[in-house]
């Protein structure tokens, strides 16, 4: 890696969540400085912000348009830039870093609608740029081993895929007491049209997909708000089925009591079974038909794809942020590679980008209309 990518960063301003993670996870592998950004909608706060994070006060600007204007105008301008914000920001602010010729790392979910997301998919193609989606749980050593295991047919056919994501943290009127987090989350000009579908339903749906390899063709679904007066849901059911004639189900919830950030997946195929669970994210437990289960650990997975994603020794545990960092270390891989005219680097095509977000997004919208049409069977929009 010939030089630290400059980094420019449109949301996590002081008192937000995930800006401040990722700017650790930038840190992490050493990829990146942080130089330039549009911290926060509120100029004064984007000003202490940018501050706080040690940013040239002439690089911290009020509003992501002129960012983008004058980062593509400096010789040393941003290479990348990080989105950060709400998600109705997120199509119209990579819009303006992609069509300024600057790649992208956006949160999920991608964009608020598929028609969004599409065009975002065109735009990354048109100007061929890097658009890296930090669906976090894909970055996990663990998760990327699984995923090795299916594709080499380790589990044989798949059959069923189970995923569920619960949490707790919505299960009061979190939005009516002030909280940032809850407020833009339950506000659908904010948060789109999903709730805890858009919020963490992508997330299970991600993972079971990047896992699997597998999307489904037709979902039946159910959306439900617990909380009385919230505008969107916070709990979704789905079945799902897919083209080999595998079965799934899938549920997230935020108002499932006493659960922190509960993701699981298990896949099950013709001769073998696997189970992941992110709140314990150095090992996988795979169980071959009539066969005992092996705990199989990080640093002893005794895969391309593991090793590529770990730091430490066995033993030494990683998480959270390392599967974060491992997004940012495989981007810098594909943008200094595209930066450079060259072929991207094979290990870093287990990155999540903009075609994932689509999938996403064609999830969401097949969702949606599956729940208004009282839970029918609903083919995926392509
Ligand atoms: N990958 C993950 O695991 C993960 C976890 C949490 C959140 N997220 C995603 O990250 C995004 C942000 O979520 P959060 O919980 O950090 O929200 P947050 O409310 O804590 O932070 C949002 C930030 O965006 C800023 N902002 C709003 N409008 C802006 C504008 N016009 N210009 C510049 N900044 C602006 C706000 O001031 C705030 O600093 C969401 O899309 C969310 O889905 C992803």
């Amino acid at each position: 890696m010939q030089r630290r990518l400059r980094l420019g960063m449109v949301g996590g301003g002081q008192g937000a969540f995930i800006g401040a993670v990722h700017r650790l996870a930038a840190r992490i592998d050493d990829c990146y400085e942080l130089v330039a950004g549009a911290l926060s909608a509120d100029p004064d706060r984007a000003a202490a912000s940018a501050a706080a994070a040690r940013i040239d006060p002439l690089r911290s600007y009020a509003d992501y348009h002129t960012m983008a204007q004058a980062e593509a105008e400096r010789e040393d301008g941003i290479d990348v830039v990080a989105i950060v914000t709400p998600n109705h920001l997120h199509a119209p602010v990579a819009t303006a870093f992609l069509e300024a010729g600057i790649h992208v790392i956006c949160d999920k979910p991608l964009a608020i609608s598929l028609q969004e997301g599409l065009e975002l998919q065109r735009l990354a193609r048109l100007h061929n740029k890097v658009f890296a989606l930090t669906h976090t749980y894909s970055g996990y050593p663990m998760v990327r081993h699984a995923r090795e295991m299916v594709t080499s047919g380790g589990l044989g056919d798949i059959r069923v895929i189970q995923v569920e994501y619960a949490q707790d943290w919505l299960s009061e009127p979190l939005e009516l007491a002030g909280s940032k987090q809850a407020g833009w989350r339950a506000d659908p000009q904010r948060a789109g049209p999903a709730g805890c579908l858009g919020d963490i339903g992508t997330h299970a749906y991600h993972l079971a997909s990047y896992v699997s390899g597998m999307q489904p063709t037709r979902i039946a679904a159910e959306l439900h708000t617990f909380v009385p007066g919230r505008q969107l849901d916070d709990h979704v059911q789905a079945m799902l089925r897919y083209a080999n004639g595998a079965r799934g189900m899938l549920w997230a919830s935020q108002v499932a009591a006493g659960e922190e950030n509960a993701l699981k997946l298990r896949v099950y195929g013709t001769k073998a079974g696997l189970a992941f669970d992110q709140q314990n994210p150095n090992e996988l437990l795979v169980t071959p038909l009539a066969g005992e289960t092996r705990r199989i650990t990080r640093g002893r997975a005794q895969s391309e794809a593991a090793a590529h994603a770990t730091r430490v020794p066995p033993g030494h545990p990683e998480g959270y942020l390392e599967a974060f960092a491992q997004l940012y270390q495989d981007a810098a891989l594909q943008i200094l590679a595209v930066d450079a005219g060259l072929p991207l680097p094979p290990e870093s095509s287990f990155l999540t980008t903009v075609e994932d977000g689509v999938r996403g997004m064609q999830f969401i919208d097949a969702v949606l209309r599956s729940h208004r049409n009282d839970s029918q069977w609903t083919a995926l929009t392509s």
